[in-house]
């Protein structure tokens, strides 16, 4: 019997769901902060569904739950305070536009950098809402932040 999940392997425990908060509370706030298993993530509740992410942006470690929230191509994005960059809240994509040079009439076209900001999934449950930390195989440039190095930084200055 392990009824606080103590003796659990630390890389079973570290993609354990964790509440982080109530139903009612984050649909007032739209938007929560938590740490999960000593990760920062920003949840937004958004058109009637949770996403939740890094705290700090890709690109420089910018603060995300201070962005707001514009559609860009028909995809509602948190758009990072610092310098402006686009993330989609449904899959942490980078988005940008572009433009031909070749054709300067043509009219600029969003375009996705892929995967940039690691989204974590949300589930609730009896009015809790959990969060549970991605596991994917893949890189992401979020991480960088989220982690290891910079992170030791952060908490020594
Ligand atoms: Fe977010 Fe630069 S830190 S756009």
């Amino acid at each position: 019997m392990d009824p606080d999940g103590s003796e659990q392997d630390p890389e079973t425990k570290k993609y354990s769901s964790v509440c982080v908060g109530r139903e009612e509370d984050i649909k007032k706030s739209e938007r929560m902060t938590a740490v999960v298993h000593d990760r920062e993530v920003v949840i937004f509740y958004h058109r009637g569904e949770y996403h939740a992410m890094d705290i700090r942006c890709y690109h420089s470690g910018g603060p995300l739950h201070l962005g707001e929230i514009e559609e860009f191509d028909g995809r509602p994005c948190i758009v990072c305070p610092w310098h402006k960059y686009k993330i989609t809240l449904a899959t942490g994509e980078g988005l940008y536009q572009s433009i031909n040079p070749k054709d300067p009439s043509a009219k600029p076209k969003w375009c996705s950098k892929g995967i940039k900001q690691r989204i974590h999934p949300v589930t609730v449950d009896n009015g809790n809402i959990y969060v549970t930390l991605s596991n994917e195989p893949f890189k992401c440039d979020s991480d960088f932040y989220a982690t290891g190095i910079f992170k030791v930084i952060q908490s020594s200055s």
